[in-house]
């Protein structure tokens, strides 16, 4: 009864010993792994705006600030994501707020904040509506996150990005819109879905906006790194890539009530990563060009590599005339709209 007694306390006290033994190297390899000392906000708290957030929380990664002009909504959803968290074990602290000042030294501000598309409504109406919340929420980043990245999802993206950038006057690397990553992986999930194949066998590349013009890109498109131009007909590639057009639309129409978001909150998850984590990920995003692609002066969609610092690099691609054709009325969708908002 004695040795049991001691035996067992012996264990226990060499368990303790092991943990608090353990305590530094589980904080020195936690910190190596996680950048906890960040902090990422998420502007708009709602579909796409509170499933990136919790993302980011279940990952662990980083603390997030959860901000909406309607602040129940804000604090009330941070507090529901927060209180997974242990469920999850995950160390993120999530704040809802609605006020600018709790946002302050972010190192990445996401904004989602806006109006999502209703049945009928085409991305290109969303324009003047959300264009003003942009200017509003930029410039409460600029005041309290003036070193911030920020990726800018609300939609028309590349409209918006833009407008992010000419409110910030942010170094154009700093500015980068979400909506290739998203359209890249609508395109391997229905090749995937063709092949009945794993979609992590598939790769896709979407160039140019985020809109009714994208560019899906056959010839990047491949299985096991098969393009799907060898594996497919040209009606069976226009099927999948009409269905990956209309995307957005035929999630909206089946919701009704407004437009997708599980995979849009993933998709610009993976572009946080590559950021905090300087992971140098080569990503289709919107970035402000500078001649590459022959185009100037606006947002759209093309490879990039994020890291630490942003938009790294933009990688210019060799175009078939074809594709060039394809990119260059995108392009000039995009600055159509540029034009509507900006009237000379
Ligand atoms: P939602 O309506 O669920 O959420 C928008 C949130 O923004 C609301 O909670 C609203 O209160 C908030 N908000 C509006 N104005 C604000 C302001 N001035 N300040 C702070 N918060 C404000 O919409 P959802 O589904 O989250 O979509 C958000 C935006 O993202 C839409 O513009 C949508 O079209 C776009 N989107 C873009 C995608 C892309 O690939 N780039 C993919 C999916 C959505
Ligand atoms: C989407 O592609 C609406 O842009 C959004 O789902």
């Amino acid at each position: 009864m004695v040795a049991t007694f001691y035996i067992s306390n012996f264990i226990v006290k060499s368990r303790l010993f092991i943990h608090v033994f353990s305590l530094p190297f589980l904080f020195f390899f936690n910190y190596n792994t996680y950048p906890v000392n960040k902090k990422i906000t998420v502007i708009g708290a709602g579909n796409v705006g509170a499933t990136t957030a919790e993302l980011i929380a279940r990952d662990g990664f980083t603390d997030v600030v959860l901000f909406d002009m309607h602040e129940g909504i804000a604090k009330g959803k941070a507090l529901d994501i927060m209180e997974a968290c242990p469920l999850w074990s995950s160390p993120a602290s999530v704040t809802g707020t609605a006020s600018f000042a709790d946002t302050a030294d972010s190192d990445i501000v996401i904004i989602t904040a806006g109006f999502p598309r209703k049945p009928g409504m085409s991305r290109d109406d969303l324009l003047h509506a959300n264009a003003d919340v942009i200017k509003e929420v930029t410039e409460g980043t600029v005041r309290h996150s003036p070193d911030s990245i920020i990726i800018v999802v609300t939609n028309p993206m590349d409209i918006m990005a833009y407008t992010a950038l000419q409110v910030s006057r942010f170094d154009y690397r700093r500015i980068i819109g979400m909506g290739g990553v998203l359209d890249s992986a609508r395109f391997r999930t229905f090749v995937a879905l063709e092949f009945g194949v794993s979609p992590q066998d598939i790769e896709a590349l979407v160039l140019g906006g985020h809109g009714d013009q994208m560019v899906p890109m056959p010839r990047f498109t491949t299985v096991k790194g098969i393009p799907i131009t060898e594996l497919l007909d040209a009606n069976d590639i226009n099927r999948i890539i009409e269905r990956t057009r209309n995307g957005g639309a035929e999630i909206v129409s089946l919701l009704k009530t407004g437009s997708a978001f599980y995979a849009p909150a993933a998709a610009t998850v993976q572009m946080v990563r590559s950021i905090l984590f300087d992971e140098k990920r080569l990503l289709p995003c919107s970035a402000y060009l500078e001649g590459e692609y022959g185009i100037a002066g606006i947002f759209v969609g093309v490879p990039v590599i994020l890291g630490r610092n942003g938009v790294e690099n933009i990688i210019t691609l060799e175009l078939t005339k074809e594709e060039k054709a394809m990119f260059d009325r995108s392009v000039s969708a995009v600055r159509a709209m540029i034009d509507t908002l900006n009237p000379a």
